[in-house]
């Protein structure tokens, strides 16, 4: 069964989403293990309850970006992580890392890409944006992971209408709602269809590839 590598550093609703999908069948994997660069990150405790392998890796605690990465990597092998899903995840991942996982790592981003995307462009940062700016539609962007902040190939988007939201907050609470719809179905569409990625686009062929 594949085994997914989560990482997460904060309050983990995507995380915990996730588990439950896997755990009643919707998406036919299973969460290998968690890491974490926080120390307080929500998704610990989660994780320890639920008997998930946990990992705090942080880099400052390691002499280079390379170092980092090699200690993210010796975790996945171990765990065996054919796919890793960034949830919340705050700490650019390392190129390394990246390299090994090509077309095989993807991240929620809380707007629809390319707007509203790029380094700086988290969490509250990026609803603060989307409401100043005005625009009627957010939404959700799943796509694979680059060595480029936000950039790499988009799997599926979700289209939130924020018309009637009055403040950042209440498109993050719409939003967040259209994640835990979107990053499912990403997951299961990687894992149950054949995925053709040409430069900047990913298609899906039908037929179910187990
Ligand atoms: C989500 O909004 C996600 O799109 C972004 O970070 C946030 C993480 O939320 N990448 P949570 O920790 O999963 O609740």
């Amino acid at each position: 069964m594949t085994q997914i590598g989560v990482f997460a550093s904060g309050r983990g609703s995507n995380f915990q989403n996730i588990f439950y999908k896997t755990r009643d069948g919707y998406i036919s994997a299973q969460i290998g293990t968690l890491i974490t660069d926080n120390l307080h990150a929500g998704a610990i405790d989660f994780a320890k309850e639920n008997n998930l392998p946990v990992y705090i890796v942080k880099p400052k605690d390691y002499p280079s970006v390379q170092a980092f990465g090699d200690a993210l990597l010796q975790i996945l092998e171990k765990h065996h992580i054919d796919l890793v899903a960034l949830a919340g995840f705050l700490k650019k991942v390392p190129e390394n890392v990246v390299a090994k996982y090509v077309n095989r790592m993807i991240n929620i981003h809380p707007a629809l890409l390319p707007a509203f995307g790029g380094k700086g462009m988290y969490g509250k940062h990026v609803h603060e944006a989307v409401y100043r700016s005005g625009v009627k539609f957010s939404g959700v962007t799943v796509h694979l992971v680059t060595n480029e902040f936000d950039a790499g190939p988009i799997v599926l988007q979700k289209v939130v209408n924020i018309e009637d939201c009055h403040s950042p907050d209440e498109i993050a609470q719409k939003v967040l709602m259209q994640e835990h719809i979107a990053y499912p179905e990403a997951l299961k569409q990687i894992i149950e269809n054949e995925m053709k990625v040409t430069g900047n686009r990913v298609e899906f062929c039908r037929e179910n590839k187990n």
